[in-house]
């Protein structure tokens, strides 16, 4: 990687796994990157906004509409030379595969034309992952050119024990810096 500072664009759904993710933030920060946040409304339910800004130094994005520059989102993806959604959710891998764009994470997503890495960690129970919804989706977003990354086996929040865990934080890291 080089070792220029790079714009990270760092996204977090309502998952469980949302404190794994302040690891790779953090982790990111301590490298020198630039690091934004954009969370999902239920993304806020696990994790407080202070926590990301502690982490950052910069305000959360969690509202499209909020009073900042208008075309934020427009400008979240010019800024950025990359994009990460972790943990991503089942809601918004199936939403992003199938172009919706409702909220925050969803409307950038529409925005980016792939020219620069788009990376998705998923997280969710075993059953959310093999759902044949799932698979789709995942497929068409790597026929876009997203990186979905893969999912760790083992225990999860639920008591199931199977795919569908957040990577860990390490692991995650090290995709971030391959695909810089
Ligand atoms: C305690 C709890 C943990 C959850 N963990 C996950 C998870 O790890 N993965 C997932 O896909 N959904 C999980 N969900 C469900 C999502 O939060 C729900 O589908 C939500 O609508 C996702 O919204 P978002 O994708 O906009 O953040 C969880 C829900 C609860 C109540």
């Amino acid at each position: 990687m080089s070792k220029r500072k790079k714009n990270i664009l760092f996204q977090l759904t309502g998952s469980i796994a949302c404190y794994k993710a302040c690891n790779v933030i953090s982790r990111l920060v301590q490298e020198g990157h630039d690091v934004k946040t954009v969370c999902s409304q239920n993304a806020l339910k696990f994790i407080g906004k202070s926590t990301l800004e502690g982490l950052t130094h910069r305000a959360v994005y969690t509202d499209t509409f909020e009073d900042r520059s208008a075309l934020e989102h427009i400008n979240l993806t010019r800024w950025m030379d990359l994009a990460i959604v972790c943990p991503a959710t089942a809601n918004i891998i199936n939403k992003l595969a199938a172009g919706i764009a409702d909220d925050y994470i969803s409307t950038i997503f529409l925005a980016c034309d792939f020219k620069k890495p788009y990376l998705i960690a998923p997280a969710m129970n075993l059953n959310m992952w093999k759902h044949p919804a799932t698979r789709n989706s995942v497929k068409t977003l790597q026929g876009w050119g997203v990186n979905v990354l893969g999912t760790a086996t083992g225990y999860q929040a639920c008591g199931d024990v199977g795919e569908g865990r957040l990577l860990e934080p390490e692991a995650i890291y090290k995709e971030i810096v391959k695909a810089l």
